[in-house]
């Protein structure tokens, strides 16, 4: 795929409309947890400041869904990276308004300012055309540099390009490159690993790349809703309702497509949190799965060793909590081990390598979850498509 790249722009004096993927979790002080995908766009900041530009920097965080969420600001976004850039680095009330155009209008050559939360607007998600335009007056070239983000049909990712020249940022770039070099010419068996709690993001894209993998294991809410469309009990799980139905008609005797054969629950007893294995037949009404038991680890694991090359989008279970995270660490140590190609996506899968202090045995590292798998369905994203 042939991207408009950064270092054909000409980006001198003028005002660089950044779209950064800082959606970023924060631990219950309200301090940032992982500064991984603040850190990844640290090349493309370099360059823009090095060579002038006025840099404007737009993120959402989180799901705020058009509300002002004062916890999803992007103060510490903008801290954090004053800090990594040892630079001053100013954090704007708004990313649009008249406050917002007059500070802009008298930024200087190498300057750098964060906006506010995007998603504290819901022209934002609705991918209005007057927020998209506003939004592009701010800026005289646009950078997309979130490609985490880049599969979501939203005003700064396919809005802006349509009225500023516009670019992929060094970090889209490398992402593209090298999930393209994957796709080309897989190692096989290639195994797909798929988890998590975005669930209808994901489960459509599994589908389809379920054609191109030699096995498909799946973990997280995707397995809940799969088991729950095959009229398995999965109690008061979380699931997809919407996509059971299409999930019905899943052919689950391919043995390349596996399930968990057992699961975590937890159960409330007389007031008390309890915690069970359970045969995935054998889930009470009002228990809740929480990660895959010890006979799908062991599984799993089994056709991970014959890997040759992997892909991991999505935990296993709810990991944050350590009755239910041996399910993602076992997998995780197993991917960390395996001498195949290893590729691993999305924010809460990379926290799972970062608690286990294994990225650096990882091949390549995506910031995308949902974006990543994606794209190697479909080998493209909605907004990479206008930076071509
Ligand atoms: C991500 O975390 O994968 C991206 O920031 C996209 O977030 P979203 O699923 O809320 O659109």
């Amino acid at each position: 795929m042939k991207l408009k790249t950064l270092s054909q722009s000409k980006i001198k004096n003028k005002r660089v409309l950044l779209r950064c993927g800082f959606d970023v979790p924060f631990n219950k002080l309200g301090k940032i947890q992982d500064d991984e995908r603040i850190k990844q766009s640290l090349p493309t900041l370099r360059y823009l400041i090095k060579n002038k530009a006025k840099v404007i920097i737009i993120s959402h965080n989180g799901r705020p869904n058009g509300k002002k969420i004062k916890k999803l600001a992007m103060d510490e976004v903008a801290k954090r990276l004053g800090v990594l850039l040892k630079k001053k680095v100013i954090k704007l009330p708004d990313c649009c308004g008249k406050k917002v155009t007059d500070y802009i209008s008298k930024m200087k050559p190498g300057q750098v300012v964060v906006l506010e939360n995007l998603r504290f607007y819901k022209e934002e998600g609705k991918n209005m055309a007057k927020f998209a335009k506003a939004l592009s007056e701010l800026g005289e070239v646009y950078v997309n540099d979130a490609f985490a983000n880049s599969h979501r049909q939203h005003a700064s990712m396919v809005g802006i390009p349509k009225h500023l020249p516009s670019y992929a940022g060094f970090l889209v770039q490398k992402e593209v490159e090298s999930l393209s070099r994957l796709m080309k010419k897989p190692k096989r068996p290639f195994v797909a690993v798929v988890g998590g709690a975005k669930i209808s993001d994901k489960l459509g894209v599994i589908l389809n790349l379920f054609n191109k993998v030699d096995a498909l294991l799946l973990g997280g809410a995707l397995a809940n809703t799969i088991l729950k469309a095959q009229k398995i009990q999965v109690g008061k799980s979380l699931i997809e309702p919407k996509m059971i139905t299409k999930l019905s008609k899943l052919d689950l005797t391919d043995v390349r497509m596996r399930i968990p054969v057992d699961v975590m629950v937890m159960k409330k007893e007389k007031g008390k949190e309890k915690v069970y294995t359970r045969p995935s037949g054998g889930v009470g009404k009002e228990e809740y799965i929480y990660d895959i038991g010890p006979d799908t680890i062991t599984l799993f694991i089994s056709i991970l060793e014959k890997a040759r090359q992997i892909v991991w989008a999505g935990p296993m279970g709810y990991f944050e909590d350590k009755r239910f995270s041996k399910g993602s660490y076992e997998i995780a140590k197993a991917i960390g081990k395996s001498k195949a190609y290893t590729v691993v996506g999305g924010g809460d899968t990379v926290d799972v390598l970062d608690d286990l202090k294994i990225k650096n045995k990882i091949n390549f590292i995506s910031t995308g979850g949902g974006a990543m798998l994606r794209f190697l369905q479909e080998g493209d994203l909605p907004a990479l498509k206008l930076l071509k």
